[in-house]
This record gives structure tokens, C-alpha cells and sequence, in this order.
């Protein structure tokens, strides 16, 4: 690893004007030194992908997709390199870190594939009786420079659904990666340009979203602002960005129904993993599980056997579940609401507990299992964004359904049952973005639609989907009489 990184501009690195140590989250050692943009420097890299989007966006179909096409072949022959930096940076537990590389490698194939079909359809004019002797059709055009603010937890992933689709588009981005995990998006920089990316049409800025946030999502040539992290922040993004596109995609306290006659010890690693996969630190981490009351004794006792049984320890170990949370914040805001829904009645079946190396700066949550929590309470009705999950029974299907719904947030549901009527009803009920029948909401595919209803955000994301938010539909009429 480099000792220092600067910042990705222009196809050049170039000099920040700060630097900042970044920490192994889980033993404290200093990775290397981090860049610090300044807004002076975030606006450098918007205007550098806005001169080079003249060219880019002329590229063919066919060149931007061999590009692609490239880098995915490049994460495929470094993917043991790529999952250690995850682990190092996120502690992400290596068996997830080298999935993430698995899925990235498909996102970016995803994206060169659908840059060849980026494509409108003939209209129908005469169909209309003003429309007769007209012949028209529609394009999909590049926006210009489209700007990716990126989260930690996926920090290949989700940022090669941003840049897939913005590249495959014939977009330029300035990509700004979470403060934690910079080292994973700097890496893009040699990557793309040996995949053969023109200079200027990937930025990378990092630094401090505070610091950064605004010029990002409110400078005049950005046209386009696409970023995955909290509520609270997309709110302040939606508002900044006024009237330009934005997609937001900002989690949930994803629920999953188990409904009677389900197979209850069929499904408990699956939840287990849904739940409590990297430390619960995903947005559609399976948080809320309603249990049909004839299941529920049994499904608890397997569920909070399994979640005991899971390996704690370092992220570089092969056979590692739960290893650090991202910072000590995290940890201490988990603990709390733990603590708070405890006070209000809640019981702990497994878990509950945070240990912490001060010495090594790291903070274990073990995985934990609640029941008796009162709806009123944070771990029920926010994002816990940590290894909680919560369980309570429920007498009938309908009952569940609004449990489920009686949330601000939905992104993802499951539903676990042998019956096709109440899959179905189900399915058209839970309100959410996607409704994933006998399997937890956890599961996600990177070509698939994916984006939330309610609060948990705006616009699709999903390669093809993602393109269709990055470019404009532009209508062409002929007149022919
Ligand atoms: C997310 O945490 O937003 C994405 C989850 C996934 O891609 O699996």
C-alpha cells in the first residue's frame, strides 16, 4: 500500500493541500495518508470531467463497453489484493470482502454489456389524429458530469454501480468515497486507466463530506447527483441539488415475515447471515423478523443459537463472522438503543454487549437478539445499521403485513412461506421497493431494480436502471407531409 494518496484529477494525482492518517478500524494501525479535498479542489474535478465529457460522450457504445468490459477482467486478476484492502480499511471479514470483488466484477460487466443498449423506441405518432404524416423516435443522451457520494460498507460495489452506469452512459463523474474506506475508489484511478479511460472523465476527490458535500451536489455543470448513505444527509442533499436529477438511496430497517408452515430449520443460517452478515452494516440487513406465533418459541431458540455460534475476530482470518464496526460512534449509538429498548421492556435473548480495545481502538458488538421491543423503540423503528435483529410473533398474515408497513422506511421485505396465496398477497401489500419471496430481504443481485419506497430514498438503482436515471430521453419528430 502507498504511504500517502492524493486526489484523482484530470487523470492526474495531484497534491492536496491536507493530508489525514486512516485507521485500521480493527487494530488501529495506520494504513497510509489520505488527500483532504477542499471545495477548491472538488470544483477542479467537476470542471475536469466537464471538458473531458465533449469527447468522452462521443465515444462509441462499443469503446465504452470494451473499457468495462476491462476493468472487470482487472478486478478478476487482482480480487485477492482487491478483498484484503476491504478487509484492511473496512474490516470486512475476507469470505465478504471476497464476495464483494465476485459481485463488483459483475457490476462492471453488467455496465459494459448495457452500454451497447442504451437505446429509446420509435413512437407511434400517427396514433394521435395531430400526429398523422409524422414519424418519431426517442434517443438517450449522457447528462454531463454526474457526481457519486459513496458509503463504506460496499466500498467496491456500490461504487461501481454509480460509475458503471454513469461510464457506460458516456457520463464523466467526480467520485467522492466515504471517509473510511477512500483507498478502495483510489485504486479505480489506475485501474480505469489501464482498462484504457480517457484522462478526466473519472475524478476522485476525498476528503470530508462536510467540507465537500455542498460544491458536489450544488455546482452549476453537475448534473446529476447520485449517493448512498443516511436519511438524514440525502434530505440535505435532495435540497441542495434542487431541481437537477438526483438518485438517493438511503436504507431501511429491512422486515421479514415467516409465515405458518414455514420449514423453520431451513432457514435460520440464511437469516442468520442476513442479519448479521458484515456486522449487520448493510442497508438491507434484515432487522425486523415476524415470526407466525406457531413458529416463534422454535425460530428464536435456533436463531440466537446460530447468531452465539458466529466466529468473532479479525478480518484477515478466513473463518471470521463479526469483527469491528466502522468507527466508535457506530458502536456507541448501537449500544445505546440496545440499552433504551431494554429499558423499555425489551429482553435479550443473545448478545447485547460491546467490547472494546482501546488499545487497538476497536469495538466488537456481539450479535445480538432481542424480543418483548416496544414498537416505539429506536432498534424498531430506525436503522440500526449494526449485528440487532428483532423478533416478535404475529397471529395472522395480515396483521404482519402491517407491522411491516407501519414503518417510514422500505427498501427491501421477505417473506417466507409455502403458500402461493399469501406469497402473493404479500407481495402486492408490503410496501417497499422489492418484495423477495422465501428468501430474506438481504438478497440483492446487481442487475436487479433496487431502490426504496418511502423514506428510504429516490429513483432505481440496478445497472440498467441506473442508466436509464443518468440520461436524458430526448423525443426526435419528423414531419413528412
Ligand atoms: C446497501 O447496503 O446499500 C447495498 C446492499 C447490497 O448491495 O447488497
Amino acid at each position: 500500500m502507498q504511504q500517502q494518496y492524493d486526489l484523482w484529477i484530470g487523470g492526474q494525482w495531484q497534491q492536496a493541500s491536507q493530508y489525514e492518517t486512516l485507521y485500521n478500524p480493527y487494530n488501529g494501525e495506520a494504513l497510509t495518508r489520505i488527500g483532504q479535498g477542499s471545495p477548491t479542489d472538488a470544483e477542479r474535478a467537476i470542471e475536469a470531467a466537464h471538458s473531458a465529457f465533449a469527447s468522452y460522450s462521443l465515444m462509441s457504445a462499443f469503446q465504452r463497453s470494451e473499457i468495462l468490459y476491462r476493468v472487470a477482467e482487472i478486478f478478476g486478476r487482482r480480487r485477492e489484493e482487491l478483498a484484503a484492502v476491504i478487509a484492511l480499511e473496512a474490516a470486512k471479514p475476507l469470505k465478504a470482502a471476497r464476495a464483494e470483488i465476485v459481485r463488483t466484477i459483475e457490476t462492471y460487466r453488467f455496465a459494459a454489456e448495457a452500454a451497447k443498449s442504451v437505446t429509446g423506441e420509435q413512437i407511434a405518432m400517427d396514433a394521435a389524429e395531430g400526429g398523422q404524416g409524422r414519424i418519431g423516435f426517442t434517443v438517450r443522451l449522457p447528462l454531463g458530469v454526474v457526481t457519486a457520494i459513496t458509503p463504506f460498507n460496499f466500498p467496491f460495489n456500490l461504487v461501481a454501480h454509480k460509475v458503471g452506469p454513469a461510464l457506460a452512459a458516456g457520463n464523466t463523474i467526480v467520485l467522492k468515497p466515504a471517509e473510511q474506506t477512500p483507498i478502495s475508489s483510489l485504486l479505480l484511478a489506475d485501474i480505469f486507466t489501464e482498462a484504457g479511460l480517457p484522462p478526466g472523465v473519472l475524478n476522485i476527490v476525498t476528503g470530508k463530506g462536510a467540507e465537500l458535500g455542498e460544491v458536489l451536489t450544488s455546482h452549476p455543470l453537475v448534473k446529476k447527483v447520485s449517493f448512498t448513505g443516511s436519511h438524514a444527509v440525502g434530505e440535505i442533499i435532495l435540497r441542495r441539488a434542487g431541481l437537477r436529477r438526483t438518485t438517493l438511496e438511503l436504507g431501511s430497517n429491512a422486515a421479514l415475515i415467516v409465515d405458518k408452515g414455514t420449514d423453520v430449520d431451513a432457514i435460520i443460517d440464511r437469516c442468520v447471515s442476513g442479519a448479521f452478515g458484515y456486522n449487520g452494516q448493510v442497508c438491507i440487513s434484515l432487522q425486523r423478523i415476524l415470526v407466525h406465533q406457531s413458529l416463534y418459541s422454535r425460530f428464536v431458540e435456533r436463531f440466537a443459537a446460530a447468531a452465539f455460534k458466529l466466529v468473532i475476530g479479525s478480518p484477515l482470518e478466513e473463518n471470521t463472522d463479526i469483527t469491528s464496526l466502522i468507527s466508535d460512534k457506530a458502536a456507541e449509538r448501537i449500544a445505546l438503543w440496545v440499552e433504551e429498548a431494554v429499558t423499555a421492556g425489551a429482553s435479550v435473548v443473545t448478545g447485547g454487549q460491546l467490547s472494546r480495545d482501546k488499545e487497538k481502538g476497536n469495538n466488537i458488538y456481539t450479535p445480538t437478539v432481542l424480543t418483548d421491543v416496544p414498537h416505539s423503540a429506536k432498534v424498531w423503528t430506525e436503522e440500526v445499521f449494526g449485528p440487532v435483529a428483532v423478533i416478535q410473533s404475529f397471529g395472522d398474515l395480515p396483521e404482519a403485513i402491517r407491522e411491516v408497513n407501519a414503518s417510514r422506511y422500505g427498501l427491501m421485505a421477505g417473506v417466507y412461506t409455502p403458500d402461493i396465496n399469501s406469497a402473493f398477497m404479500a407481495a402486492r401489500q408490503l410496501e417497499a421497493g422489492g418484495v423477495v419471496i422465501n428468501d430474506i430481504p438481504t438478497f440483492r443481485v446487481d442487475h436487479m431494480p433496487y431502490g426504496g419506497a418511502k423514506d428510504s430514498g429516490k429513483g432505481t438503482e440496478g445497472v440498467s436502471y441506473a442508466i436509464q436515471e443518468m440520461t436524458q430521453l430526448k423525443l426526435i419528430s419528423f414531419n413528412l407531409s
